[in-house]
């Protein structure tokens, strides 16, 4: 198929154009570079020995987008691209809600205009907001905390009504846990600008020694040893997620949890590092980072028995990844 990527230049999108090139697809993407680098997309190349087509445009642009589609015949849209620094969007909430919202609505009336029916979208484990765990795929959704996670549930929304509308659009709005790690090569991997927000690029900085110690954020949740818990989840499972959905996606909306299941505490997710690297990541406790919930984790019932997918990779092969990319990055980048 021919599957347009937009948001392919950055993290989760590289490494799915990886699986997807490899699955034999050809890849159309689109992306303005914001968070990432067009060398990403040749080392994506070299990866896999594969081209693909990259359109450096805003997908929030109707006029670029259509160009797109018209030059190709698509078959399938994936759509990564979105702006995902959490306290950003409360500084600068209409810059997150206009980037991407709009994009969600402009690449949909796109597949309206070509019938193209296959829509993919990266939601996020955030739209739970504070529920029991672990998150089932039919619970009310609660108010997320701030505006990043209201874009994520608003773009679900308009898929949803999207889909209702037309009966042949078939949407799969894939809920992302934490996904951490990078492609086994070390080739590819998150490349946060500035200080990382995430606690696993944190935490490879300071093995790196880039940043001088991890600050524990809480150690006083209801949760075995005081840290918060997540289902922190390899980037290539979630890359071959994206994939098994893709071949299985028929009419209507269907939502999937992709993480492992498993909640890992901040303190273990360390250790974890410490143990497999043979590095020390230094670290002291501080208060609570206001907005963090005390445990997240995924019930993965349903992509298992509906997509025949499950992750693969335990968090010793997140913590070898994550490390293994950043000590092939010069010393003096970021
Ligand atoms: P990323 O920033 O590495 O990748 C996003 C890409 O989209 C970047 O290459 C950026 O340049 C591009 N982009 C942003 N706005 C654009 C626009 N208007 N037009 C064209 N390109 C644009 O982020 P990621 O971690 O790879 O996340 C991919 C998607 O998954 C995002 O939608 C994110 O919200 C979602 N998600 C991420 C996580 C996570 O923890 N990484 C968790 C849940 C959901
Ligand atoms: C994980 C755990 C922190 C950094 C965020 C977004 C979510 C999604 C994934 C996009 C928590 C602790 C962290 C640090 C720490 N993104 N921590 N020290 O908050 O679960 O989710 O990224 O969709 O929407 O909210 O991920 O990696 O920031 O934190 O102790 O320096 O690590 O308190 O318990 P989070 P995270």
């Amino acid at each position: 198929m021919n599957i347009l990527v937009t948001g392919g230049a950055g993290y989760i999108g590289s490494h799915t154009c990886v699986v997807l090139l490899e699955a034999g697809h050809e890849v159309i993407v689109a992306d303005n570079l914001c968070n990432s680098k067009a060398e990403t997309i040749d080392k994506v190349e070299q990866i896999t020995n594969k081209k693909m087509v990259f359109y450096p445009i805003d997908v929030t642009d109707e006029e670029a987008v259509e160009r797109i589609f018209a030059d190709h015949k698509i078959d399938g849209v994936i759509h990564f691209a979105g702006l995902k620094a959490v306290a950003e969007s409360v500084e600068k909430p209409l810059e997150y809600y206009y980037n991407n919202t709009v994009s969600t609505m402009v690449l949909a009336k796109a597949c309206q205009r070509h019938g193209v029916e296959k829509f993919i979208f990266s939601s996020s484990a955030t739209v739970y907001g504070e529920n029991e765990v672990p998150f089932v795929e039919t619970m009310d959704l609660l108010p997320a905390a701030n505006p990043y996670g209201e874009t994520k549930a608003i773009s679900e929304r308009i898929l949803m009504d999207t889909a209702k509308a037309n009966s042949k659009f078939s949407v799969s709005l894939l809920r992302y846990f934490n996904p951490v790690g990078a492609h086994e090569s070390g080739f590819i991997g998150e490349e946060p600008t500035g200080i990382p927000n995430n606690l696993m690029p944190y935490v490879t900085q300071v093995a790196k020694g880039k940043l001088e110690k991890l600050q524990v954020f809480g150690n006083d949740y209801p949760t075995p040893d005081g840290t918060g818990v997540r289902d922190y989840i390899h980037v290539m499972d979630l890359a071959e997620g994206h994939v098994a959905s893709l071949d299985r996606l028929t009419p209507g909306v269907h939502i999937y949890n992709l993480g492992t299941g498993q909640g890992i505490s901040v303190l273990q997710l360390v250790k974890a590092f410490e143990e497999v690297n043979g590095v020390r990541v230094p670290y002291e406790i501080m208060g609570r980072r206001p907005g963090d919930i005390a445990e997240s984790y995924a019930d993965v019932s349903k992509a298992e028995k509906e997509l025949n997918w499950k992750a693969k990779r335990g968090i010793k092969e997140m913590v070898r990844d994550a490390w293994r990319f950043e000590s092939q990055l010069p010393a003096a980048q970021k």
